[in-house]
């Protein structure tokens, strides 16, 4: 059987879904949809697919969408295609306010379609291994966890979309746009957040609503604590990091690799893997495969793999009836850190508290 994806959207993002679509196994890119109607026709000729004028119009020759939309549009796009019977793979965030993600959420499971959200830095191998290494107690009880995204962008690129930095669309700044990755990957990795105390500023854009610098302390469920920061007014840019401290090691992961993977010596007397900077944690784990072709040198074509790894698992989650790798419900998540630091930034930096179980 093949399923057959349509791509509303066609800017920036829509390529990646598109040349991922026609590499996977039991995957068809069958039409592509866009408000500016040449911009559907353009990727539809390039791809050998329709240019559907309409969403409608698009819906009634695909059984799955991927939404690559503006952010703050993703839940309209997304309950629409549930409730014609279509899949939904949608681009990150999940949408920028809790109301419109849940509904998108809830939509989905009654119209018993699957709902998949890009996240793809959960499919790169290294990220992968820490994850299941962390939880898996490698680095003793998790006592810290930080995330750094001090990436840079220039006024040019606010300039270069109505949408971007509008609280409306974009939903926010560095955090929700671009720190959304490693957001929701510290607090996959440590297990969850249960509060924030954050400040957010505009320091370096104009014409934008949103922050382009933020900084949060942050405590995990599990009691860890650590911070989260974000930003796009740090020129040039740093490679994204995550560091994770447990009682017995560290792991360090800079733009996906492992820089750094240290675990006491007699930890490893309980069991636990050995010493050194660079090996790879318990080898044994199960990890997705490691993108292939893919250089550090060329960031880019690492994510359109992980990108693909990710769109591949949605069409076999379809294919095999099964839950996607990273459900909607998953995606709450990040949103709902994200929003907690915004909260807490306009109340001064007042602690604002995750509830455990918000959806039922
Ligand atoms: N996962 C990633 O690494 C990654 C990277 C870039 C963008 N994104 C996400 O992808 C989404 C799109 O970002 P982009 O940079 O491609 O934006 P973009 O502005 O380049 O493209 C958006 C396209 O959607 C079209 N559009 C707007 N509203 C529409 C609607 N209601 N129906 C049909 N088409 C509509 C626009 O005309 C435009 O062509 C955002 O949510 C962004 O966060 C994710």
């Amino acid at each position: 059987m093949t399923v057959r994806f349509g791509v509303v959207g066609c800017g920036v993002i829509h390529g990646t879904h598109a040349d991922a679509l026609c590499s996977i196994e039991g995957a068809k890119l069958t039409a592509f949809t866009d408000v500016v109607p040449e911009r559907a026709k353009a990727a539809a000729e390039r791809y050998g697919a329709l240019a559907a004028s309409t969403l409608d119009e698009m819906l009634d020759h695909v059984d799955a969408v991927c939404v690559c939309v503006p952010s703050g549009s993703h839940s309209g796009i997304a309950v629409q295609a549930a409730r014609a019977g279509k899949h939904v793979l949608s681009e990150k965030p999940i949408d920028v306010n809790m109301q419109a993600a849940w509904a998108m959420v809830q939509e989905c499971e009654r119209s018993g379609v699957k709902l998949g959200v890009v996240s793809q830095h959960r499919f790169a191998k290294d990220i992968r291994s820490l994850r299941d290494a962390a939880q898996a107690g490698a680095l003793g009880p998790l006592v810290a966890g930080d995330c750094y995204n001090k990436w840079y962008r220039t006024q040019a690129y606010y300039d270069s979309g109505d949408w971007r930095g509008t609280w409306k669309l974009d939903g926010g700044g560095c955090l929700m746009n671009q720190g959304v990755h490693y957001v929701d990957m510290i607090q996959w990795i440590m297990g969850g957040v249960r509060s924030v105390q954050a400040t957010v500023r505009t320091v370096a854009h104009e014409r934008i609503e949103v922050e382009d610098m933020a900084n949060a302390l942050v405590e995990y469920r599990n009691g860890a604590i650590g911070v989260i920061q974000g930003s796009t007014a740090t020129y040039p840019g740093l490679a994204e990091r995550l560091e994770v401290h447990g009682k017995w090691g560290t792991a360090v992961i800079e733009a996906d690799r492992f820089k750094v993977w240290d675990v006491d010596p007699a930890a490893a007397q309980a069991g636990f893997y050995g010493h050194g900077v660079l090996k790879q944690p318990a080898p044994n784990l199960a990890v997705v495969s490691a993108p292939s072709g893919a250089t550090s040198s060329d960031p880019s074509a690492v994510w359109a793999e992980q990108h693909r790894l990710q769109i591949e698992d949605f069409t076999k989650a379809i294919l095999d009836d099964r839950d996607p790798a990273i459900t909607g419900r998953d995606a709450l998540k990040p949103l709902e850190v994200i929003l907690a630091i915004y909260e807490s930034a306009r109340q001064g930096g007042r602690r604002v508290e995750l509830a455990a179980d918000r959806f039922p």
